[in-house]
């Protein structure tokens, strides 16, 4: 025999459980947000690297470490599909480009992946939010989409 009030809270769980379920499924498929995946390591992965795959898809191999994200500086043209392949080569980092909703984690030994579109000129700033030591805030890279310079 179940009490009332231990109902309520297998109830209360069980409708938490299914808004976590429908966010994630609404975010992927209406608000079409690329949920970060978790990759197998390999150490190509440490060397960071921006590789053109076609006329606007690119693939970036970022790196986190203390305190610095590398490459510092991506330039990429208006309407580009940047796949990031996110690693660490210290402790845990946070990488979050604000306004794309981007929130990553950079792991060492783990690699993340995100997909995301830039399809409006600008600078977007990434950023460390994780705290991650005495140079924390000074962590910082760009994306830099259609510079007048290159
Ligand atoms: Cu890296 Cu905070």
């Amino acid at each position: 025999m179940i009490d009332k009030f231990e109902k309520r809270v297998f109830a209360g769980t069980a409708i938490i459980i299914m808004l976590f379920i429908f966010s994630l499924l609404y975010a992927r498929s209406a608000r079409k947000i690329d949920l970060p995946e978790c990759l197998p390591y390999n150490k190509a992965y440490e060397t960071p690297k921006v590789t053109r795959l076609d006329s606007n898809l690119y693939q970036v191999y970022a790196i986190a470490q203390m305190w610095q994200f590398q490459p510092a500086e991506i330039y990429i043209p208006v309407g580009s599909t940047v796949d990031f392949y996110l690693t660490s080569k210290d402790v845990v980092h946070g990488f979050n480009i604000y306004e794309k909703n981007i929130h990553m984690m950079a792991v060492y030994g783990g690699v993340n992946k995100t997909t995301v579109k830039f399809d409006k000129p600008g600078v977007y700033k990434i950023t460390c939010h994780e705290y991650c030591g005495i140079g924390h805030q000074n962590m910082q890279a760009e994306v830099i989409v259609n510079h007048p310079a290159k």
